[in-house]
C-alpha cells in the first residue's frame, strides 16, 4: 500500500486575545478558577464581522502554500471539518476553494466537531492511498465564538477561534498515516449540543428566545467520558499495530481540558514533554485544535517519529491515529 503523508502545515488564529482577566468582566468567574481547572489562560476571537469559518481556514491553507513551496493549482481536493460552517447551505469547502484561489480542486465539509480534523484526514488518506488524488488539504477550523452564550460561564471559557490545514500526499516510503480506530455514539448529544439551527429545530423566534443556537454543554459528563474515550482508542491503535505506548514519541490530543489532556498522557505512560499543549493560548478550537499543534509543534517532529493524535467532541465521537511523522 502506499501511504498519505503530511508534506506541509498551516495555521491561523486571530489576533484578538480574550484573556480570563477580560472573561472575569462578562461572567462570574475568575482566572485562577480558569487556569486550575481548565490550563486555559487565554483564546483567540474573530473580531471582525466579516471574518467567517472560510476566511480562517483559507488564511491557514496560505500559510501552507506558501511555507511549503505548494502550487495552489495542483491541489486537487479539499476537506474542511467544521461545526461553524459559514452557512447551513454552500459548503465552507467550497467557498474555501474560491477564497484561496485553487481553480482544478473540489471541496466539502465534513463535521465531528472535536473530532473532525482525524476523521477528515483520515478521508483524506483513503483518497490518496487509493491514487484517486494527488494532493489533498485536510483543513480544521472553527469560529466559536459564532456559537458560544458569553453569559454562559460553563462554556464561554472554554472555547477560541482558529484554523489548522495540512497537505496529504502519497509517498512509497514508510512514513505517513499508518492507522485509525474511530467511535461515535449519537447518544452523547444531550451532553454536548448546539440544539438548533438544522433540520431537526430550524431557527425560529422560539429557539432564539430558547437561545438553543448556542452550544450547551454538562462539562463533568464530557469530561469523564472523553479521559476513558482517547485513552481506550489509543490503546486500541497501539494493540492493533504491536506497539507499546513507550514507543510513541509524541502525543497530540485534542485541546479540550489540560486534565482531559494530562490524564490519557498519564494512562499512556508519557512524560510531559511527548504531550503537545497549546491549550493555554489557544483554549478549545474544536476541530482546529489538532492541526494547529501540528503547526505549532512541527519543528520538534523528525522524520519517521511515531505521532499518536487523539480527540472527543460532540456526537459523542472519539478516536485516536496513528502516523509516522
Ligand atoms: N468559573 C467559576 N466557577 C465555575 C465556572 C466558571 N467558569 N464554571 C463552573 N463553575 C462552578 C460550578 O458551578 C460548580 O460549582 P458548585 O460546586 O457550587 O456546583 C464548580 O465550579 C465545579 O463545576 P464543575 O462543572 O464540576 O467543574 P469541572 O471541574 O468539571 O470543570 C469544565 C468544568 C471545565 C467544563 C470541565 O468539566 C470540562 O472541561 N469538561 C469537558 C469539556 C470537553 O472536553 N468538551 C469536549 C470537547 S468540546 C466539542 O466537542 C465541541
Amino acid at each position: 500500500r502506499k501511504n498519505a503523508v503530511i508534506t506541509a502545515v498551516g495555521g491561523y488564529v486571530p489576533d484578538t486575545i480574550l484573556s480570563n482577566h477580560d472573561l472575569e468582566k462578562m461572567v462570574d468567574t475568575n482566572n485562577e478558577w480558569i487556569v486550575a481547572r481548565t490550563g486555559i489562560k487565554e483564546r483567540r476571537i474573530v473580531n471582525d464581522p466579516n471574518i467567517a469559518t472560510s476566511d480562517m481556514a483559507t488564511y491557514a491553507l496560505k500559510r501552507l502554500m506558501e511555507e511549503g513551496n505548494v502550487d495552489p493549482d495542483e491541489i486537487d481536493c479539499v476537506i474542511v471539518s467544521t461545526s461553524t460552517p459559514d452557512y447551513v447551505m454552500v459548503s465552507t469547502g467550497s467557498m474555501v476553494c474560491e477564497k484561496a484561489g485553487l481553480k482544478n480542486a473540489w471541496g466539502i465539509d465534513t463535521n465531528a466537531a472535536c473530532s473532525g480534523f482525524l476523521y477528515a484526514l483520515t478521508l483524506g488518506s483513503s483518497m490518496i492511498e487509493s491514487g484517486r488524488c494527488k494532493k489533498v488539504v485536510v483543513i480544521g477550523a472553527d469560529k466559536n465564538s459564532s456559537i458560544i452564550n458569553y453569559a454562559d460561564r460553563n462554556t464561554c471559557i472554554l472555547f477560541g477561534d482558529g484554523a489548522g490545514a495540512v497537505l496529504l500526499e502519497q509517498t512509497e516510503e514508510p512514513v505517513g498515516l499508518m492507522d485509525s480506530y474511530f467511535r461515535t455514539d449519537g447518544s452523547g448529544k444531550e451532553n454536548l449540543i448546539v440544539t438548533a439551527g438544522g433540520s431537526k429545530f430550524p431557527a425560529s423566534q422560539q429557539t432564539l428566545d430558547d437561545k438553543l443556537h448556542y452550544v450547551r454543554q454538562d462539562g463533568r459528563v464530557v469530561f469523564k467520558a472523553a479521559i476513558q474515550g482517547m485513552t481506550d482508542t489509543c490503546n486500541k491503535v497501539l494493540k492493533s499495530n504491536d506497539l507499546e505506548s513507550s514507543q510513541i514519541n509524541y502525543l497530540i490530543p485534542h485541546q479540550a481540558n489540560l486534565r482531559i489532556i494530562q490524564s490519557v498522557g498519564d494512562y499512556l505512560g508519557l512524560s510531559e514533554d511527548q504531550v503537545k499543549v497549546n491549550i493555554d493560548r489557544y483554549g478549545n478550537t474544536t476541530a482546529a485544535t489538532i492541526p494547529l499543534c501540528l503547526w505549532d509543534f512541527k519543528d520538534d517532529f523528525k522524520y519517521g517519529d511515531k505521532l499518536m493524535l487523539t480527540a472527543f467532541g460532540a456526537g459523542f465521537s472519539w478516536g485516536a491515529t496513528y502516523l509516522k511523522w
